[in-house]
């Protein structure tokens, strides 16, 4: 959840570690912080609450403090609340370090190290450097053999990047669970918690391997395993560019990311397609795990989730199978009816998601072949699957999350047509029209984003409410879920999504004139049934707006605006409907001022429980 960047090397350090935080802060933004060796090698600390740019300020400019050697923090809190004492970095002793992850016996640690009364903040992080602090004094401050110690008594998740006063132009990095990245280039060597602090210097990076030493100095990057064998690490390319990861003229990313969809659509879509049937031989997904499957289980978190729902909806009708959608958080803490027989699929943009990560893991204890749809190749969840399908939707800055949810769609959908195929309930050519109607759907995406002033233009009814419903039945219903999410994430406006069948059990109750219902109605065979739900909410003031296809045919009055989303099959509409979705809660979110890219208590990836 929290952004990392360290580096050392020629370069200016102060600035590089500002500006690569400000990259990073959509991972979390609660306070920020840098610690950098100053011309007479003392590390120098500077941490604030508020954004990078706070924290900017507070560093200034100044030449007299030029630096070669630092590690920057942005944070989303975890233990102890959002305070200048809280934020990281944290100096204890002879450590200075930033943390991503939660230890989660801070507390045993504490008392065993007699930390108490000498911890200056409330955080699991100060206590680590505590521990750590003790164990380079008492190895006779050898870096690698403390930190090998330091680990040994850590439980829970972290990414660490530490100095060590006596060790300047140095860095050092250590991470479980928790992700980073790190490389040697011309500029020198970095390590962060993600690519968009490394883009901007090089394009070859590592992923810091599981409980090794990675040592950082100006002009070598070295990896040991705990027994301090040198370590070889695994070079990747990076898949996408710096302009992937910039705004390029748009107001803010998330409004950039919902007009990339189209795009992102075809580069997950067209490197799969051969005879006009999906065909996944050169991602090493083998026909075997299609055929023998006796049921599926997908598991996620967020809109991930959400996306598994509407693949559920998709899937059960067609394949003739149970396929079960589950929350990871719950997943990971039940006793699952799972076995060899049971396809998983995990979704997951960031592919860090510690919930995801460790209900594939039980999963996996169960013999179950694991599949991961995921966004950032290289990422813990794609590295530890069985089988990984990657979507290409480039980097996803937006803490709400949009290209992402369609392209994972996109690959549900190109799994639900290679399994119908290999289980005999498509012929060739079935599969080939399905496709066709994939396809087909990507210009309705883009007429629905070439809707968007008209889309903005109902959200005034919704900004000044404080509860809105989203209402549909069938796949319907599964889009309504991730609209309520996008409308409550950015705009902070309650919004429930229902099964439209089931409001009139209860929870038509809360229907008024200050309560705005969406009502998603693209099934025909259910069409008139949603209409009806739609005169049951109207007749109770509620103010509703339509979402349905060109040609349905429905009184003009029975709602109070429409969208129409071009005429495509049920199946596939909500691609189109997931872009009406995005747009309403951006441009609500947009109409009470608030920060769309970074919404309050958020952050990118949840890598923590
Ligand atoms: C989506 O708008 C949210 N930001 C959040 O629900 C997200 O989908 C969820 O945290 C899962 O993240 P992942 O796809 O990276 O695993």
């Amino acid at each position: 959840m929290c952004g990392i960047i360290g580096y050392t090397g020629p370069l200016e350090a102060r600035k590089l570690l500002l500006d690569g935080l400000a990259g990073l802060e959509y991972r979390g933004y609660d306070s920020a912080g840098i610690a950098y060796f100053d011309q007479d090698s003392q590390i120098r600390l500077v941490k604030t609450v508020g954004k990078v740019a706070a924290l900017r300020e507070m560093v200034g400019g100044g030449r007299e403090e030029l630096s070669h050697c630092g590690i920057g923090h942005t944070r989303w809190a975890t233990h102890g609340g959002v305070t200048n004492a809280n934020a990281h970095p944290h100096r204890f002793g002879s450590v200075t370090l930033i943390h991503n992850g939660i230890i989660e016996n801070y507390h045993q640690l504490t008392e065993e190290f007699c930390l108490e009364g000498r911890l200056m903040s409330q955080t699991d992080s100060e206590v680590a450097a505590g521990v750590l602090d003790a164990m380079y004094q008492a190895c006779g401050r050898d870096p690698l053999a403390a930190i090998r110690d330091f680990t040994k008594k850590l439980s829970g998740s972290y990414g660490f990047c530490i100095l060590f006063e006596d060790r300047p132009g140095e860095i050092y990095a250590v991470r479980r669970v928790s992700p980073l990245v790190a490389a040697y280039t011309h500029s020198g060597s970095l390590v962060a918690s993600d690519l968009t602090a490394l883009i901007a210097y090089t394009r070859k990076y590592f992923v810091v391997p599981e409980d090794a030493i990675v040592r950082l100095t100006p002009y070598k990057v070295r990896v040991y395993d705990m027994d301090f064998n040198r370590v070889e690490p695994e070079y990747m390319e990076v898949n996408w560019n710096m302009d992937a990861a910039m705004k390029n003229g748009f107001p803010h990313f998330m409004l950039k990311e919902i007009h990339e969809q189209p795009e992102a659509l075809k580069n997950t879509i067209l490197p799969r397609v051969s005879r006009g049937i999906p065909d996944f031989t050169e991602d090493h997904i083998p026909d075997h795990l299609f055929e023998t499957a006796n049921r599926i289980q997908i598991i996620a978190c967020g809109t991930a989730m959400h996306a598994g729902m509407v693949a559920r909806a998709l899937m059960e009708p067609l394949l003739r199978i149970p396929v079960t959608v589950s929350i990871a958080s719950e997943f990971r803490y039940e006793e699952p009816l799972i076995d060899k027989n049971t396809l998983v699929i995990v979704i997951s943009q960031s592919g860090e998601t510690i919930d995801t990560l460790a209900a594939m893991s039980l999963a996996q204890s169960r013999k179950a072949p694991v599949l991961a749809i995921v966004n950032v190749k290289g990422s813990t969840i794609a590295r530890e699957s069985d089988y990984v399908l990657y979507t290409h939707a480039g980097p996803e800055i937006a803490v709400a999350s949009t290209k992402a949810y369609s392209v994972q769609l996109a690959a549900l959908y190109m799994v639900c047509c290679r399994m119908a195929l290999v289980r005999g309930k498509y012929t060739e050519e079935q599969a080939q029209e399905f496709l066709k109607e994939l396809l087909d759907a990507i210009p309705a995406m883009e007429a629905m984003i070439g809707k968007k002033d008209a889309i903005k233009a109902l959200v005034t009814h919704l900004i000044n409410q404080h509860d809105t419903f989203f209402i549909g039945r069938g796949l319907d219903y599964a889009f309504s879920l991730e609209g309520a999410l996008k409308l409550k994430e950015i705009s902070y406006i309650h919004a429930e999504a229902y099964a439209a069948g089931e409001l009139k059990h209860g929870t038509i109750a809360l229907i008024s004139d200050r309560v705005p219902v969406i009502a998603i109605a693209t099934q025909e065979h259910i069409f008139a049934k949603t209409v009806s739900n739609v005169r049951e909410v109207k007749a109770r003031g509620a103010f509703v707006i339509l979402l349905a296809k060109e040609s349905a045919q429905v009184e003009e009055y029975i709602a109070d605006a429409q969208v129409r989303i071009p005429d495509i099959a049920d199946a596939f509409t909500v691609f189109p409907i997931a872009v009406v979705l995005q747009l309403i809660a951006y441009y609500a979110s947009v109409g009470k001022n608030l920060d769309v890219d970074q919404p309050r208590n958020l952050a990118k990836s949840v890598t923590v429980e």
